[in-house]
């Protein structure tokens, strides 16, 4: 990795992680055990994408604050719930996540699903600590966030995936799911730290929609090749846990060479969709380049 990504993602993930720390309930009291696994899936060495690209957009605008370092958290908080659902019996059934066992491993079904569901509702919790910022300025954000994970995206996106299991999808179909399940919450990241600023023009608003709908999509096609191609060592998760799931994905559906193609391509789309915010959307261009050519 670059010095340079390597600082950017350590500075962001600096500030994303003492947030957290500090929003997160401490593991005590009766209910110790659902704050010991909120913190246990937060804390296990996630890449803190979502938050770095919810803070590099703020300063492709103008300049991330704390209010964008409280939002980076809530979609954090949010990405971490969908993954503890997600590894669950009933959806993938995965015991292996970032190296470490599944939260319903490492606890038991009842608190993993306990954790996402209280890490979900933290998440509004936080949007509503935000300081200084006018109140429709607020509901738009707190709309955004429900939006984007919950009935038109996320959740429709998994939901989508559930349905399309041992099935075969076409490649909208697909794309649209893939849309959905990951692309969303990247766009709201994007598009909620742009709005943390208070100073973003609607042409700059439309050009980092356009960047974040390439490089969400980019992101879960790379996520499909690494589950074909990477290692479960390195991963942190099963390898191959697509295909023994029957999942449609990318590589199912276009082999690995056509789904690295379209990696490729959505990557140059995201680049080129940041030409109007120049200098300033470095840290997006970089960060959207480890998106397409990560190995875990
Ligand atoms: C994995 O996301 C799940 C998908 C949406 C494809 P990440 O690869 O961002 O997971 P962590 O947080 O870094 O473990
Ligand atoms: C999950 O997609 C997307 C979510 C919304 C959590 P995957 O099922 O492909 O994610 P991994 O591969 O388990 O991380
Ligand atoms: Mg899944
Ligand atoms: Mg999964
Ligand atoms: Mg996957």
């Amino acid at each position: 990795m670059q010095q340079s990504l390597k600082t950017l993602l350590a500075d962001y993930s600096q500030q994303v992680d003492a947030q957290l720390e500090q929003s997160l309930p401490q593991a005590e009291g009766p209910a110790e055990k659902l704050f010991a696994a909120m913190r246990y899936s937060v804390f296990n060495g996630g890449k803190r994408l979502r938050p770095a690209l919810c803070l590099a957009a703020a300063d492709a605008i103008g300049n991330s604050n704390a209010n964008t370092v409280k939002v980076a958290a809530a979609l954090e908080m949010i990405h971490a719930y969908s993954l503890i659902h997600d590894d669950l019996p009933a959806m993938d059934n995965d015991d292996l996540r970032r190296g470490k066992p599944t939260c319903h491993i490492q606890f038991d079904e009842a608190t993993a699903i306990l954790a996402g569901d209280a890490l979900q509702s933290l998440a509004f919790q936080q949007l509503t600590e935000l300081n200084d910022i006018a109140a429709d300025h607020l509901l738009n954000l707190v709309a955004m966030l429900a939006k984007y994970s919950g009935c038109n995206g996320m959740a429709v996106g998994q939901a989508i995936d559930l349905a399309a299991t041992g099935q075969t999808l076409d490649i909208d179909q697909l794309t649209n799911m893939h849309r959905h399940k990951t692309g969303a919450l990247i766009e709201a990241a994007v598009l909620m730290g742009a709005l943390t600023t208070g100073c973003a023009s609607q042409a700059q608003l439309d050009a980092l929609r356009d960047f974040a709908q390439a490089i969400g999509l980019a992101f879960q096609v790379q996520d499909d090749i690494l589950d074909v191609e990477s290692s479960t060592e390195q991963l942190g998760k099963q390898q191959g846990a697509d295909a023994a799931n029957n999942k449609s994905t990318y590589t199912s559906l276009l082999g690995l060479e056509q789904a690295r193609n379209q990696a490729a391509s959505l990557y140059q789309q995201s680049i080129d969709s940041l030409a109007p915010l120049a200098e300033r959307a470095e840290p997006l261009r970089q960060l959207a380049s480890f998106i397409v050519n990560r190995a875990y």
